[in-house]
């Protein structure tokens, strides 16, 4: 029987809703129990970069948890877990190189908690025990535990817990097809990033610690990179005021923007980055928080503690898949088909555009979102009610395509999109099968 007709004893994301059980994957493919085969146009939620059901991934954790599957950080370091910090690190922006180290985590919320403590304790060792709060943007997402939603401007997953999360302070995004203060690129002079400036100025910014931000903002406004100028404003604003600066890549990093990390699109340097998704591809979950040598040698003068930990971080067989992904990206020489198959997928969605209620189709490499809008010429969204991200969403799953619904970009309730970041392996059929479905999608959905 499958599980789309019986009750089942987890708790789901959605008790009302029914899942299919996924059984198998190959390539951007998921095949369920019933045989039905689903396109993976998203990589889940921009997680698997080498694609679905390589074997050799699992072979090599298999391997790895033959030997040791587990000793704990307070105790030993792993042989994986010191190799893949090497690669990591190998790929990050230059200065990371000569002296960075590398914490890894569970996933994406682990790594933004761990910037967070970490950045804290930083300025304790730094002899600045004022600064604590990290501002962040309004539209973001950084993480579902409660340090990171405090950081998280995602107004529809903050508001259940808008009473338990501290408010540290969340400044504009950096979105041209709806900027927060109506004004146009580039005459606008950067007015998104100078926020940051004024926020600082007005709010005591002697007790804040770091900005933390996503370079291409993902799931919530559906991968909006920054504009030319941009990050190199943010990064002289946080110098001047002596905070740092936290680029979250738990999305974009790892290649998905067809670079090896977002940040280098623009020469960024941050002092933290944050990672996870594609570092381990989905095979184990892997979370990265890499830091930059003069934050570690504020902790290598002063305490030499890091007063945080959990039992499973940089855990041997989690870290052995990484490898095994980066041996397979480097392999198939994947890192380099990013940007040419992004424009691949771009172009197969261009006839899109001419569609009344698309918006924009914007993106870097292969992480691209398409906003629906309800009229083009004054980019006014459908309401929240109307739905419209997911009914695409189910639309397009007629066809047998996933995608990644999003909806708030425009004010945090209206605003919709889908995100694309299909598996770097994706073939030009493939992207043609995406367009194929967002077509019938648009038609089914807009037809009344
Ligand atoms: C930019 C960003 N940061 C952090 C996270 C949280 O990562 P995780 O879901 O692995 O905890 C996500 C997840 O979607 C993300 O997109």
């Amino acid at each position: 029987m499958s599980t789309a007709t019986r009750s089942t004893p987890l708790f789901s994301r959605n008790l009302r809703k029914q899942y299919p059980t996924a059984v198998r994957g190959e390539g951007c493919w998921i095949i369920s129990d019933d045989g039905r085969r689903y396109l993976d146009a998203s990589g889940q939620a921009a997680v698997v970069n080498i694609g679905h059901g390589v074997a050799q991934i699992g072979r090599a954790m298999a391997e790895q948890s033959g030997k040791i599957a587990f000793a704990h950080t307070t105790q030993f370091h792993s042989e994986p877990a010191e190799k893949l910090a090497a690669r990591v690190l190998a790929i990050a922006p230059k200065h990371f190189r000569n002296g960075g180290r590398v914490y890894f985590t569970c996933g994406g919320s682990e790594a933004t908690e761990t910037a967070i403590k970490l950045t804290r304790q930083y300025f304790l060792e730094a002899k600045q025990p004022s600064r604590y709060r990290i501002v962040s943007r309004k539209q973001s997402y950084h993480g579902s535990t409660l340090g990171a939603m405090s950081v998280s401007g995602n107004v529809g997953r903050r508001a259940p817990y808008a009473p338990m999360i501290p408010e540290w302070g969340h400044v504009a995004p950096c979105f041209c097809y709806h900027c927060p203060f109506d004004k146009t690129y580039p005459e606008c002079n950067l007015a998104c990033a100078d926020d940051l400036d004024a926020f600082l100025r007005a709010n005591d910014s002697s007790s804040v610690a770091a900005f933390l931000f996503e370079p291409v903002v993902g799931a919530t406004l559906g991968a909006a990179p920054a504009v030319e100028g941009y990050t190199a404003r943010i990064a002289e604003i946080c110098r001047k005021h002596g905070i740092l600066v936290i680029a979250d890549e738990v999305m974009t990093g790892i290649g998905r923007t067809g670079k090896p990390f977002a940040s280098a699109h623009w020469g960024l340097e941050p002092d933290i980055i944050l990672t996870g998704k594609g570092i381990a591809s989905g095979y184990a979950p892997l979370g990265a928080v890499l830091v930059a040598p003069h934050v570690v040698e504020a902790f290598e003068k002063g305490s030499a503690v890091f007063t945080h930990g959990f039992t499973y971080q940089a855990h041997p067989v989690a870290t052995a898949a990484g490898n095994a992904v980066f041996d397979y990206l480097e392999a198939h020489t994947l890192f380099e088909r990013v940007t040419p198959a992004g424009q691949t997928l771009r172009n197969a969605l261009a006839p899109l555009d001419s569609h009344p209620q698309v918006g924009q189709v914007r993106g870097l490499g292969l992480l691209q979102g398409v906003e629906f809008v309800k009229e083009k010429s004054t980019r006014e969204p459908f309401p929240k009610e109307a739905g419209i991200a997911e009914r695409i969403r189910q639309a397009a799953l007629e066809k047998n395509v996933l995608l990644y619904p999003g909806q708030g970009c425009v004010d945090g309730a209206r605003g919709d999109h889908v995100l694309l970041a299909p598996p770097f392996i994706i073939m030009p059929e493939e992207c043609q099968l995406i367009a194929d479905a967002l077509r019938y999608a648009l038609a089914k959905v807009f037809s009344a």
